[in-house]
Protein backbone atom coordinates (compact mmCIF):
# COMPACT_ATOMS: atom_id res chain seq x y z
CA UNK A 1 0.00 0.00 0.00
CA UNK A 2 1.85 3.20 -1.09
CA UNK A 3 1.62 6.23 0.92
CA UNK A 4 -0.62 8.85 0.25
CA UNK A 5 1.40 11.89 -0.49
CA UNK A 6 4.75 10.93 -2.61
CA UNK A 7 7.59 9.85 -0.50
CA UNK A 8 10.66 12.19 0.32
CA UNK A 9 14.35 11.76 0.30
CA UNK A 10 16.17 12.97 2.89
CA UNK A 11 20.07 12.90 3.04
CA UNK A 12 21.91 11.76 6.05
CA UNK A 13 25.15 14.02 6.39
CA UNK A 14 26.96 11.72 7.81
CA UNK A 15 30.28 13.62 7.87
CA UNK A 16 32.83 15.03 10.07
CA UNK A 17 33.15 18.63 9.79
CA UNK A 18 30.67 21.99 9.04
CA UNK A 19 33.13 22.19 5.75
CA UNK A 20 32.13 19.14 4.42
CA UNK A 21 28.15 19.79 5.18
CA UNK A 22 28.33 22.52 3.48
CA UNK A 23 30.14 21.18 0.23
CA UNK A 24 27.13 18.63 0.31
CA UNK A 25 24.70 21.26 1.07
CA UNK A 26 25.67 23.43 -1.83
CA UNK A 27 25.81 20.72 -4.17
CA UNK A 28 22.08 19.39 -2.94
CA UNK A 29 20.33 22.77 -2.56
CA UNK A 30 17.38 23.23 -4.84
CA UNK A 31 17.29 19.65 -5.25
CA UNK A 32 16.62 17.73 -1.94
CA UNK A 33 14.33 19.25 0.73
CA UNK A 34 15.57 17.22 3.77
CA UNK A 35 18.81 16.63 5.47
CA UNK A 36 19.79 14.39 8.52
CA UNK A 37 22.21 15.58 11.05
CA UNK A 38 23.29 12.65 13.34
CA UNK A 39 25.61 12.04 15.97
CA UNK A 40 29.03 12.48 14.49
CA UNK A 41 28.51 16.03 12.74
CA UNK A 42 26.44 16.87 15.93
CA UNK A 43 29.08 16.54 18.33
CA UNK A 44 31.42 17.64 15.96
CA UNK A 45 29.90 21.28 14.70
CA UNK A 46 25.96 20.73 15.65
CA UNK A 47 24.66 23.84 16.14
CA UNK A 48 26.59 25.64 12.68
CA UNK A 49 25.33 23.25 10.85
CA UNK A 50 21.92 23.52 11.60
CA UNK A 51 22.26 27.20 11.33
CA UNK A 52 23.72 26.86 7.76
CA UNK A 53 21.19 24.45 6.97
CA UNK A 54 18.10 26.26 7.85
CA UNK A 55 19.41 29.27 5.93
CA UNK A 56 19.68 27.30 3.21
CA UNK A 57 16.24 26.59 3.02
CA UNK A 58 16.51 23.08 4.10
CA UNK A 59 14.77 20.81 6.45
CA UNK A 60 16.84 19.37 9.38
CA UNK A 61 15.90 15.42 10.70
CA UNK A 62 18.24 15.86 13.98
CA UNK A 63 18.57 12.40 14.58
CA UNK A 64 20.05 11.53 18.08
CA UNK A 65 18.08 8.73 18.73
CA UNK A 66 17.29 10.04 22.72
CA UNK A 67 17.32 7.11 25.23
CA UNK A 68 17.54 8.31 28.92
CA UNK A 69 15.06 8.83 31.80
CA UNK A 70 11.82 11.08 31.19
CA UNK A 71 13.02 13.89 32.22
CA UNK A 72 16.24 14.21 30.44
CA UNK A 73 14.71 13.29 27.25
CA UNK A 74 11.74 15.66 27.71
CA UNK A 75 14.46 18.65 28.17
CA UNK A 76 16.50 17.61 25.40
CA UNK A 77 13.47 17.40 23.07
CA UNK A 78 12.43 20.86 24.21
CA UNK A 79 16.02 22.06 23.50
CA UNK A 80 15.87 20.36 19.94
CA UNK A 81 12.42 22.30 19.12
CA UNK A 82 13.85 25.70 20.08
CA UNK A 83 16.63 24.80 17.73
CA UNK A 84 14.15 24.99 15.25
CA UNK A 85 14.83 21.34 14.32
CA UNK A 86 11.85 19.95 11.98
CA UNK A 87 12.33 15.95 13.07
CA UNK A 88 14.16 14.68 15.98
CA UNK A 89 13.37 10.99 17.46
CA UNK A 90 14.12 8.91 20.13
CA UNK A 91 14.31 5.53 21.17
CA UNK A 92 11.30 3.86 21.36
CA UNK A 93 12.58 0.94 24.05
CA UNK A 94 12.95 3.31 26.51
CA UNK A 95 9.48 2.55 27.16
CA UNK A 96 6.42 4.19 27.79
CA UNK A 97 6.83 6.78 30.36
CA UNK A 98 9.98 8.15 28.24
CA UNK A 99 7.86 8.09 25.21
CA UNK A 100 4.91 10.19 26.70
CA UNK A 101 7.50 12.81 28.35
CA UNK A 102 8.49 12.94 24.62
CA UNK A 103 6.05 13.43 23.17
CA UNK A 104 4.65 15.99 26.04
CA UNK A 105 7.50 17.94 25.10
CA UNK A 106 7.41 17.86 21.62
CA UNK A 107 3.96 18.90 21.18
CA UNK A 108 4.82 22.35 22.33
CA UNK A 109 6.80 22.89 19.04
CA UNK A 110 4.31 22.48 16.51
CA UNK A 111 5.72 22.70 13.33
CA UNK A 112 8.64 19.51 14.68
CA UNK A 113 7.59 15.73 14.05
CA UNK A 114 9.14 13.34 16.86
CA UNK A 115 10.18 9.89 15.56
CA UNK A 116 10.23 6.70 17.26
CA UNK A 117 12.75 4.41 16.19
CA UNK A 118 12.32 0.71 16.56
CA UNK A 119 14.52 -1.43 16.05
CA UNK A 120 17.63 -0.49 13.92
CA UNK A 121 18.08 -1.78 10.59
CA UNK A 122 21.69 -2.99 11.40
CA UNK A 123 20.30 -5.24 13.91
CA UNK A 124 19.39 -9.18 13.28
CA UNK A 125 17.45 -12.12 14.87
CA UNK A 126 21.22 -12.61 16.63
CA UNK A 127 21.36 -9.22 17.56
CA UNK A 128 17.77 -9.20 19.57
CA UNK A 129 19.35 -12.36 21.57
CA UNK A 130 22.65 -10.48 22.52
CA UNK A 131 20.46 -8.05 24.43
CA UNK A 132 17.97 -10.34 25.69
CA UNK A 133 14.46 -9.19 23.39
CA UNK A 134 13.12 -12.81 23.18
CA UNK A 135 10.03 -14.27 24.07
CA UNK A 136 8.24 -15.76 26.76
CA UNK A 137 7.44 -18.29 25.42
CA UNK A 138 11.36 -18.89 24.77
CA UNK A 139 11.71 -18.67 21.07
CA UNK A 140 13.66 -16.41 19.73
CA UNK A 141 11.75 -13.07 18.82
CA UNK A 142 12.30 -12.08 14.74
CA UNK A 143 12.72 -8.09 14.07
CA UNK A 144 9.47 -7.40 12.76
CA UNK A 145 7.84 -8.97 16.14
CA UNK A 146 9.48 -6.31 17.89
CA UNK A 147 8.98 -4.17 15.56
CA UNK A 148 5.57 -4.22 15.97
CA UNK A 149 5.55 -4.58 19.70
CA UNK A 150 7.44 -0.73 19.80
CA UNK A 151 5.07 0.68 17.16
CA UNK A 152 1.84 -0.36 19.52
CA UNK A 153 3.82 0.92 22.54
CA UNK A 154 4.39 4.26 20.35
CA UNK A 155 1.61 4.79 19.32
CA UNK A 156 -0.66 4.41 23.04
CA UNK A 157 2.03 7.10 24.10
CA UNK A 158 1.82 9.69 21.51
CA UNK A 159 3.76 9.09 18.89
CA UNK A 160 2.67 9.18 15.28
CA UNK A 161 6.46 8.88 13.22
CA UNK A 162 8.19 5.18 12.78
CA UNK A 163 11.53 4.49 11.97
CA UNK A 164 11.74 1.21 10.83
CA UNK A 165 13.28 -0.90 7.93
CA UNK A 166 11.63 -0.29 4.82
CA UNK A 167 11.36 -4.35 4.94
CA UNK A 168 8.88 -3.98 7.42
CA UNK A 169 6.94 -1.11 6.04
CA UNK A 170 4.29 -3.58 4.46
CA UNK A 171 3.28 -5.15 7.48
CA UNK A 172 3.47 -1.65 9.38
CA UNK A 173 0.57 -0.11 6.61
CA UNK A 174 -1.93 -3.16 7.69
CA UNK A 175 -1.55 -2.18 11.47
CA UNK A 176 -5.11 -2.04 12.73
CA UNK A 177 -6.19 1.42 13.62
CA UNK A 178 -2.96 3.28 13.01
CA UNK A 179 -1.71 2.32 9.67
CA UNK A 180 -3.03 5.01 7.77
CA UNK A 181 -1.92 7.57 10.71
CA UNK A 182 1.69 6.20 10.46
CA UNK A 183 4.78 8.43 9.16
CA UNK A 184 7.16 5.57 7.84
CA UNK A 185 10.71 7.03 7.81
CA UNK A 186 13.01 4.38 6.46
CA UNK A 187 17.37 4.29 6.66
CA UNK A 188 18.29 1.04 5.10
CA UNK A 189 17.79 2.09 1.31
CA UNK A 190 20.34 0.50 -0.98
CA UNK A 191 19.45 1.13 -4.78
CA UNK A 192 20.93 -1.16 -7.64
CA UNK A 193 23.21 0.66 -8.16
CA UNK A 194 24.81 1.70 -4.99
CA UNK A 195 27.57 -0.76 -3.82
CA UNK A 196 26.92 -2.76 -1.10
CA UNK A 197 24.35 -2.92 1.93
CA UNK A 198 27.57 -1.88 4.39
CA UNK A 199 26.22 -2.38 7.81
CA UNK A 200 22.74 -2.26 6.85
CA UNK A 201 20.91 -5.74 7.37
CA UNK A 202 17.55 -4.99 6.43
CA UNK A 203 17.22 -3.03 3.42
CA UNK A 204 15.34 -2.46 0.23
CA UNK A 205 15.43 -0.75 -3.20
CA UNK A 206 13.97 2.36 -3.54
CA UNK A 207 11.14 1.20 -5.79
CA UNK A 208 10.43 -1.48 -2.93
CA UNK A 209 10.50 1.39 -0.28
CA UNK A 210 7.88 3.26 -2.16
CA UNK A 211 5.73 0.33 -3.30
CA UNK A 212 5.92 -0.55 0.32
CA UNK A 213 4.47 2.67 1.74
CA UNK A 214 7.54 4.24 2.87
CA UNK A 215 6.76 8.64 3.43
CA UNK A 216 10.58 9.57 4.13
CA UNK A 217 13.54 7.60 2.50
CA UNK A 218 16.93 7.97 4.18
CA UNK A 219 20.17 7.44 2.41
CA UNK A 220 23.09 8.02 3.32
CA UNK A 221 26.31 6.54 1.80
CA UNK A 222 24.78 5.94 -1.76
CA UNK A 223 24.20 10.06 -2.01
CA UNK A 224 27.60 11.75 -0.30
CA UNK A 225 30.39 8.69 -1.27
CA UNK A 226 28.39 7.60 -4.40
CA UNK A 227 30.18 5.06 -6.60
CA UNK A 228 32.68 6.56 -9.29
CA UNK A 229 30.43 6.05 -12.58
CA UNK A 230 27.69 8.40 -10.29
CA UNK A 231 30.35 10.46 -9.70
CA UNK A 232 28.68 13.35 -7.72
CA UNK A 233 26.33 13.30 -4.54
CA UNK A 234 23.78 15.73 -6.97
CA UNK A 235 24.13 13.03 -9.60
CA UNK A 236 23.57 10.17 -6.82
CA UNK A 237 20.44 12.13 -4.84
CA UNK A 238 18.92 13.30 -8.88
CA UNK A 239 18.76 9.45 -9.53
CA UNK A 240 17.29 8.48 -6.46
CA UNK A 241 14.31 11.40 -6.69
CA UNK A 242 13.96 9.77 -10.45
CA UNK A 243 13.65 6.38 -9.06
CA UNK A 244 11.09 7.83 -6.21
CA UNK A 245 8.80 9.61 -9.19
CA UNK A 246 9.06 6.40 -11.03
CA UNK A 247 8.11 4.10 -8.39
CA UNK A 248 5.25 6.31 -7.44
CA UNK A 249 3.96 6.86 -11.01
CA UNK A 250 3.36 3.39 -11.17
CA UNK A 251 0.18 1.31 -9.97
O1 LIG B 1 24.77 5.30 4.78
P1 LIG B 1 23.38 4.78 5.05
O2 LIG B 1 22.42 5.04 3.89
O3 LIG B 1 23.35 3.36 5.52
O4 LIG B 1 22.87 5.71 6.25
C1 LIG B 1 21.68 5.50 6.96
C2 LIG B 1 21.51 6.60 7.95
O5 LIG B 1 20.32 6.36 8.69
C3 LIG B 1 22.63 6.71 8.97
O6 LIG B 1 22.82 8.09 9.23
C4 LIG B 1 22.10 6.02 10.20
O7 LIG B 1 22.58 6.60 11.39
C5 LIG B 1 20.61 6.26 10.08
N1 LIG B 1 19.73 5.26 10.71
C6 LIG B 1 19.78 3.93 10.38
N2 LIG B 1 18.95 3.03 11.00
C7 LIG B 1 18.08 3.42 11.92
C8 LIG B 1 18.00 4.77 12.24
C9 LIG B 1 18.86 5.67 11.61
O8 LIG B 1 20.56 3.55 9.51
N3 LIG B 1 17.25 2.56 12.46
Amino acid sequence: MKAKTKPQLIVALDVGSHDEALTLMTDLRGTVEWLKVGMELFVAEGHEVIKSAKALGFKVFLDLKFKDIPNTVSRAIKAAGKLGVDMVNIHLDGGSEMIAAAAKAASEFPGMTLLGVTVLTSSTPKTLIEVNVRKVAGHPMVPIEQVMDLVRLGCSNGIRGMVCSPQEVNSLRNFGDYADTLILVTPAIRPPWAATPDDQKRATTVQEAVEAGSNFLVVGRPVYAPPTNIKTPFNAACRILAEIDEAWSQN
